[in-house]
């Protein structure tokens, strides 16, 4: 389980706890990116009095995709076989869990989604709501793939996924990573499940999504599905030029 964090004091405490207490088998990876309200110390001091418990510190706030590369790297030099995404503000249910790494027995990614039936969003405000599920429809047609919730930060990797990637060559800084990561995954042909999750918008602390974010993921979800477009065209032409390429070559060759 990896948790990134970025100014989560108040948060990290409690979800630490509703972690341990849904999954108590569960080791915990803190990614903290120096966050000035100590939330990296008061990491520490749980890792100091619970084994299940490490935490990866990072001197700047470098981005969510960045940390979680880095705790990625942490978790597959240790050797673990599956590899989960959680938010530290309370807004993925540890006690939802167990039905992602349920799913795994049949996928080698699954993406807790709130937009497939039984899914949900709980207290959202509706501008929040409506950039999320834009975005995802916006995915879903430049991607041409049928993930009803590509954003989502709450999902379970086998290792041989993300050992499959490499993860040096993620640029994604922001939420894009999560489009990013699914999108490897689909391209690679690895099995992709969605589960249904509630997501409850968290109660303490801010968001630390931005402008920047949006445009980074907007740009990068529109390359992504020109190449992918563009290399379709490509295989089109080249399989509709051989058949009149081949007797051009042989009258070529009959007359030298
Ligand atoms: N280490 C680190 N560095 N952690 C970060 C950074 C960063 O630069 N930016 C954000 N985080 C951490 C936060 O502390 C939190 O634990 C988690 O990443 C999610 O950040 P939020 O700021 O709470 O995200 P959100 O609620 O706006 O975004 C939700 O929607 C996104 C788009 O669908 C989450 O579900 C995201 O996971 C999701 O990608
Ligand atoms: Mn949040």
């Amino acid at each position: 389980m990896i948790i990134p964090t970025y100014q989560e004091r108040e948060n990290l405490p409690r979800i630490l706890d509703r972690l341990l207490a849904a999954v108590p088998t569960t080791s915990v990876l803190v990614v903290d990116d120096g966050s000035p309200d100590g939330t990296g110390a008061y990491a520490d001091e749980r890792s100091a009095a619970d084994e299940r418990i490490h935490v990866l510190h990072r001197t700047e706030k470098a981005g969510l995709g960045a940390a979680y590369v880095a705790g990625f790297g942490w978790g597959l030099e240790r050797g673990y076989d599956v590899l989960v995404e959680m938010d530290a503000d309370g807004s993925h249910a540890p006690e939802q869990l167990p039905r992602l790494l349920g799913a795994l027995d049949h996928a080698d990614l699954v993406l807790g989604s709130r937009y497939v039936p039984g899914g949900s969003v709980v207290n959202w405000p509706k501008h929040r709501e409506v950039l999320s599920r834009g975005g995802n429809i916006y995915s879903r047609l430049a991607l041409g793939v049928h993930v009803h919730d590509i954003t989502g930060g709450y999902r379970a990797f086998r290792a041989e996924v993300l050992r499959s990637f490499d993860l040096a060559a993620v640029e994604s800084h922001g939420y894009c990573f999560q489009v990013d990561l699914a999108w490897r995954a689909l391209n690679k042909g690895f099995r992709v499940v969605e589960v249904p999750i509630t997501f409850t918008e968290r109660e303490i602390g801010t968001s630390k999504m931005s402008g920047n974010i949006v445009r980074e993921a907007l740009l990068k979800v529109t390359v992504w599905g020109a190449q992918k477009r563009w290399s379709q065209m490509r295989s089109l032409v080249g399989r509709r030029s051989q058949p009149i390429a081949a007797p051009d070559s042989d009258q070529r060759s009959a007359t030298h």
